[in-house]
């Protein structure tokens, strides 16, 4: 049995919780937007077009925004070809992932999806093939109220309000040699500071996010935030990280660390940025856009589902669709773990992605929609982490892993909101073979917060760690009641499973 002592202080907060911490990503990727969101013809489907048992499992996943449309796609994208009548719209093809676009949904209609989702749209611009001009019509398309070229348009396509989108990107993944348009950091820095300031012009409303590093393993990761923030501190308000992890070559025990490898990437970002901003003499705060984070098989993509001919490149294909196990789901949660203790500089996140590529909720064409085993810490943390993360002191028996040595057994955040008093604490056992019993010394929250009871306990595990939900399975894995945990005179105490994820509310 493993052992481990959680003591809370809730005058050491970690900062607010930024609520855009639980966005989501959909890229015109696969089957994301095509049989993903949008399905005319679904018995679910509504007049525009939008499958409603999506929509009401996102509005379940509690997702505060969305990024789109890409990802690598956004790279070769012209915006305006999902613009207008949709018989005058091209097919194209998609460079990124070797299929047809065929521009049935584009900005307005996506704009439509976000409103029914209850999701704010955060817009990337393609600096890939496209540069400053392209970002200002978008810009304008979307944001002007009314009375140039671009907003009349937008008003003639039916959307006489403009779109007000806040958040945009600037282009994607700049730093990866597969990025159509990649570049050097120097140029990207050059290009990514004359796009934000003639945004700035345009809307000075606008908060933009400078793209970081594609992943903490890039040879010029570290000199590239260096660099890229040089050009562009005083134009952006984010750099973006992002952040996929797998178990490579089965190491499993690894896998289960990798929030590890996120906590030193987030540090390493934060101390770049600073160390940008002490240059300058400035005070100003680049905060995190983690704007890409989840597990991902990239390596069976790479190896097995690249589509190569040409005369080939499918509508829609069945690209990224992985099946996620209890261990996945254990990861994803010990990430969000990471993002709430980091609550003080990571102000905006997105799952990557949101339906059907590498996804929480998967579709069947003409069929059923259903929660992957990752819906659920994504759903029970954004309900629940709010109000302030505060400091939860941890001392843990710990287990070895090849790729980042001894590491605590268990990882744990808890989030207070002041005006009600409600307390979350989130936790997860990353032993491959040991039962954890967990104690939470909650003396000083009862100080401020007398009457302390403990409302629920929810543990996500299974007997079967590779148990996952499927199509003809729907409903195998779901969180159930942790009927161990007790609350006594101060002291929450708790046994969390190997290979676990437990949400306690108090
Ligand atoms: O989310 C899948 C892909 O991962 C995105 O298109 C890209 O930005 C990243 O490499």
């Amino acid at each position: 049995m493993i052992h481990a002592r959680i003591r809370l202080d809730p005058d050491h907060l970690i900062g607010g919780i930024d609520r855009r911490l639980f966005g989501s990503f959909i890229e015109h990727l696969g089957r994301a937007v095509y049989t993903g969101i949008y399905e005319p013809g679904h018995p679910t489907a509504g007049k525009q077009g939008f499958r409603q048992d999506v929509l009401d499992l996102v509005r379940e996943l509690g997702v505060t925004h969305v990024r789109y449309p890409g990802g690598n796609f956004v790279s070769g994208y012209r915006w305006e070809d999902g613009i207008g009548p949709r018989v005058a719209r091209p097919q194209r093809l998609d460079l990124a992932w070797h299929g047809t676009e065929t521009n049935e949904v584009g900005l307005d209609e996506f704009v439509d999806w976000s409103a029914r989702a209850g999701t704010d749209v955060m817009y990337a611009v393609n600096l890939g093939t496209r540069g400053v001009l392209d970002a200002l019509d978008v810009l304008e398309y979307a944001n002007v109220p009314t009375g140039t070229a671009l907003s009349d348009a937008r008003r003639e396509n039916g959307h006489a309000e403009p779109h007000d989108i806040r958040m945009w990107c600037l282009g994607n993944e700049m730093d990866g040699p597969w990025q159509l348009g990649y570049r050097s950091a120097d140029d990207y820095g050059k290009i990514a500071a004359q796009t934000a300031k003639a945004m700035r012009q345009l809307d000075p409303r606008v908060q933009l996010v400078v793209c970081g590093s594609s992943g903490s393993a890039m040879p010029t990761f570290g000199e590239w935030e260096r660099v890229v923030l040089e050009h562009t501190f005083d134009d952006v308000d984010f750099i973006s990280c992002h952040a996929y992890y797998e178990p490579m070559g089965g190491d499993v025990a690894s896998f289960l660390a990798s929030a590890v490898d996120l906590d030193a990437f987030i540090d390493a970002v934060v101390a770049t940025a600073d160390s940008v901003a002490a240059r300058r003499h400035s005070d100003k705060r680049i905060q995190i856009s983690l704007d890409e984070w989840n597990v991902w098989y990239m390596t069976h993509y790479n190896e097995t589902e690249k589509i190569s001919d040409i005369a080939t490149w499918p509508v829609a294909p069945r690209l990224l669709e992985n099946s996620y196990s209890v261990t996945d789901a254990v990861v994803v949660g010990s990430m969000l773990i990471t993002m709430l203790n980091h609550a003080d500089r990571v102000k905006s996140a997105s799952l990557a992605q949101l339906v059907n590529v590498i996804a929480p909720i998967m579709t069947e064409p003409g069929g059923p929609a259903w929660r992957q085993t990752t819906f659920f810490p994504f759903a029970l943390t954004a309900a629940n982490a709010q109000g302030d993360a505060i400091s939860a002191t941890i001392s843990s028996d710990r287990v070895t892993t090849d790729r980042y040595g001894e590491v605590d057994a268990i990882t744990t955040a808890a989030t207070l909101d002041p005006s009600t008093g409600a307390l979350s604490i989130f936790l997860v056992n990353r032993s491959l073979g040991e039962d954890a019993e967990v104690t939470v010394d909650l003396s000083a929250i009862a100080l401020k917060f007398p009457g302390l009871s403990l409302r629920s306990a929810l543990t996500l595990s299974a007997e079967n760690i590779d148990a996952r939900n499927t199509l003809e399975d729907p409903d195998r894995v779901r969180p159930r009641v942790n009927d161990s945990a007790t609350l006594e005179s101060g002291i929450l105490t708790v046994v969390l499973p190997a290979v676990s994820w437990t949400i306690l509310t108090v």
